[in-house]
């Protein structure tokens, strides 16, 4: 970690007070001003055991808890002695108490026909008999408890099934991205020892079928021959692209000692009487891999009880949901994501309200009289399906923007109640936009900050209770001690940048990062500690400052990732695809602030010499960067592409050989001057070769 957090000098003073909950067409808030809040908040935090005994209440549970918390930090175990099953909370107990034939998914595809798109509602007991079907089939496949399932699947119902499945029988899902690239499915399958894969022929994108199936079929030939063997993959047919494998009869396909089995004939003719597994409070729900600042992605480990409970509970209070009360949740995010999982799944079915998955792209098919890549059709979703709460990422909210004012103003937006943004900090300008352009000044914008790791919300305004200002993430969550300190722990004065460390365990907190005790302990509880008591904090490695009405102000990561598009990805990640190609010797990788996606990738590449020995008469020009930039996207995946590639003879370094990253940050950003010590360089040509090919 080398950056330390700046002040940031953004003075942003609109406030936005929270309005009666009547106007917006709910029958109340859950917390209805701010004093409410507070008197909850400080309960929360000052008596945790009664608060969070409270919120595990609202779970059914085969076995009750003996125990709230034991905390050994870095280790908590919340809810000890309980045992509860996460499909049971979020299926089988609203039919059981007569909500059976409600809708509990509303799916819509991205392909538009004659007809219009397609769309699919499900209902709990749909859910009860599908994922009870799929547990059966992955059973029949040799699927135990505790092991994990790996799911590589594009926004289908059948998504949010095989989840459903996995936690009804105690294993746990990793699910990765349907934008990965083999490479990261084979990386993620190794470290989670993972033997069975669910997948997709195909996934709808902006009017092209990603080839998951083939990505699939890649990594587990990679991976035989690093004799991990996944023996059995289970295939939903969603594009029927590809004719040959059309043909294939269920379990005889395979690729080596892998047996590739059709989803509509393992599930379908599987048995539907599947109960649910009590399991252990804190029995593994799931893995989620997130990029880390050493290159390799850290499985982050969730368990049952505690994630469920917190889950519930910040779903529950950001974004008011009431069951029966004709509310329509939307959640624009990848189930691939944690927001995904928490809140287009876990969170929404948990509390009983519609969640509408959609499966493609914001603009497909373009709008009408606009060029290809312009689109409407998150605004003509949000009317045909009346959608109450919207909840997107500031990426998107950007590219809205750019597309124009005149294509949300066309639909009529006036279901929406709330908005919420979450992902990276969001510029008070979108934020504006955002109010002004979709939510037309009715609906409070919350703005959720929180991480993979925190399983949900840790920062956010609450609708009724928490007046809003365009860029804040304004409180903690109730159950969060948050608090802005220094490298010794001590908290911090209004306006002073520090580091945003949580000082008390949640039920939501990660538990591990799979495999890697090491790297759990450095990378979250390694830095800062109670001053007085010596007990690690939580650091989340953002940088943030408090105002003087105690608001956050998050300032973004002060490690060696980047978030782009809301997406974050570790330097290394890209670093190590740059040198994989036989023309690179060595590449350092930066953020750059970028318009549309937040930030953009800005990589220095230096050169093998062998490749120009090869190569006679090439030179590193706009080809070579166009190779560059086509073999991250086949390594990393689309999403890692970087924008800039800049070919230098050395990189800047300190005596012990670290990249000076902080130094070609500068130089990517166009700052002028060089802003920091160089004393420790080892070579200034280096830097002065890099500004003069600035000019
Ligand atoms: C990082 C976590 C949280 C789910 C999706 C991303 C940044 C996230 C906000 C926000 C400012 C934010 C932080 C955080 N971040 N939300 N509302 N305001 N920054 O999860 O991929 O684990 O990324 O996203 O830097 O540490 P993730």
């Amino acid at each position: 970690m080398s950056a330390q957090p700046i002040d940031n000098l953004l003075v942003e003073n609109r406030v936005f007070p929270p309005v009666p909950a009547g106007t917006l067409g709910f029958d109340r808030w859950h917390i209805g001003s701010i004093d409410e809040y507070r008197a909850l908040h400080a309960r929360s935090v000052g008596d945790p055991e009664t608060f969070w005994r409270e919120e595990a209440g609202r779970l059914d549970w085969f076995t009750p808890f003996d125990k709230v918390l034991e905390w050994n930090a870095p280790d908590a175990k919340w809810f000890v002695g309980g045992r509860i099953n996460a499909c049971y909370n979020c299926v089988d107990r609203h039919v059981q108490a007569g909500h059976g034939e409600e809708t509990a998914i509303i799916w819509e595809g991205e392909p538009v026909g004659a007809g219009g798109p397609e769309i699919k509602r499900l209902t709990y007991r749909d859910l009860q008999v599908q994922t009870s079907k799929c547990a059966a089939a992955l059973k029949a496949l040799g699927v135990k408890k505790g092991d994990v399932v790996t799911i590589y699947m594009p926004m289908v119902p059948e998504l949010a099934v095989a989840i459903l499945a996995c936690a009804r029988i105690g294993a746990a899902h990793s699910v990765i991205f349907g934008g990965f690239a083999p490479h990261a499915i084979t990386e993620r399958v190794v470290d989670a020892s993972s033997r069975v894969i669910i997948t997709a022929d195909g996934g709808w994108r902006r009017g092209d079928v990603v080839p998951l199936l083939k990505n699939v079929e890649e990594a587990v030939g990679t991976l035989a021959n690093q004799g991990h063997i996944v023996n059995h993959v289970l295939v939903v047919q969603r594009t029927a692209h590809d004719a040959g494998r059309h043909g294939w009869a269920s379990g005889t396909a395979r690729i080596g000692p892998t047996k590739f089995h059709w989803w509509h004939d393992a599930v379908y003719h599987a048995g539907d009487a599947c109960p649910c597994e009590p399991m252990d409070s804190e029995d593994m729900l799931f893995l989620l891999y997130t990029s880390g600042s050493t290159g390799k992605p850290k499985g982050i480990l969730h368990t049952t009880a505690g994630y469920l409970a917190f889950v519930q509970m910040t779903a529950r209070l950001t974004f008011n949901l009431q069951p029966g009360a004709g509310q329509v949740f939307w959640c624009s995010a990848d189930i691939g994501w944690v927001t995904g999982h928490s809140y287009v799944l876990y969170g929404l079915l948990m509390n009983r309200v519609p969640t509408l998955m959609y499966e493609g792209a914001p603009n497909f098919p373009a709008a009408p009289g606009k060029p290809a890549g312009v689109g409407d059709r998150f605004w003509d979703i949000i009317a045909r399906h009346k959608v109450t709460q919207f909840y997107t990422a500031p990426t998107a909210i950007r590219t809205f923007m750019k597309w124009g004012d005149d294509l949300p103003a066309k639909h009529d937006l006036s279901s929406l109640r709330i908005l919420g943004t979450v992902g990276e900090p969001i510029n008070p300008e979108a934020w504006m936009w955002y109010h002004e352009h979709i939510g037309r000044k009715r609906c409070p914008i919350v703005d959720t900050y929180w991480q993979t790791e925190t399983g949900g919300h840790v920062g956010t305004p609450l609708p009724g209770a928490i007046a809003t200002k365009p860029g804040s993430c304004t409180l903690p969550m109730l159950g969060i001690d948050a608090a802005i300190v220094n490298e010794q722990g001590q908290e911090l004065g209004p306006n002073q940048g520090g580091l945003f460390v949580i000082r008390k365990p949640w039920p939501g907190m990660l538990r591990g990062v799979y495999g890697n005790r090491e790297r759990f302990v450095s990378n979250y509880w390694g830095r800062v500690k109670d001053p007085r008591t010596g007990v690690p904090y939580y650091f989340s490695a953002d940088g943030a400052r408090r105002d003087a009405d105690g608001y956050f102000w998050i300032q973004g990561r002060i490690d060696d990732v980047i978030k782009v598009s809301g997406h974050l990805l570790g330097t290394m990640e890209v670093e190590s695809a740059l040198v994989s190609h036989p023309a690179v010797a060595e590449a350092a990788v930066v953020g750059m602030p970028h318009d549309i996606k937040g930030n953009a990738i800005c990589a220095f590449v230096t050169l093998r010499a062998s490749w120009a020995a090869k190569n006679p008469g090439r030179k590193p020009d706009d080809d070579l960067r166009k190779d560059l930039i086509a073999h991250v996207a086949k390594e990393v995946g689309a999403l890692a592409k970087p924008d800039q590639i800049r070919f230098s003879e050395g990189l800047p370094k300190t005596r012990s050989g670290k990249i000076m990253r902080r130094l070609l940050r500068d130089v990517a950003c166009g700052v002028e001057k060089i802003t920091q010590d160089t004393t420790t360089l080892e070579d200034y040509s280096v830097v002065a070769k890099l500004r003069a090919d600035e000019e």
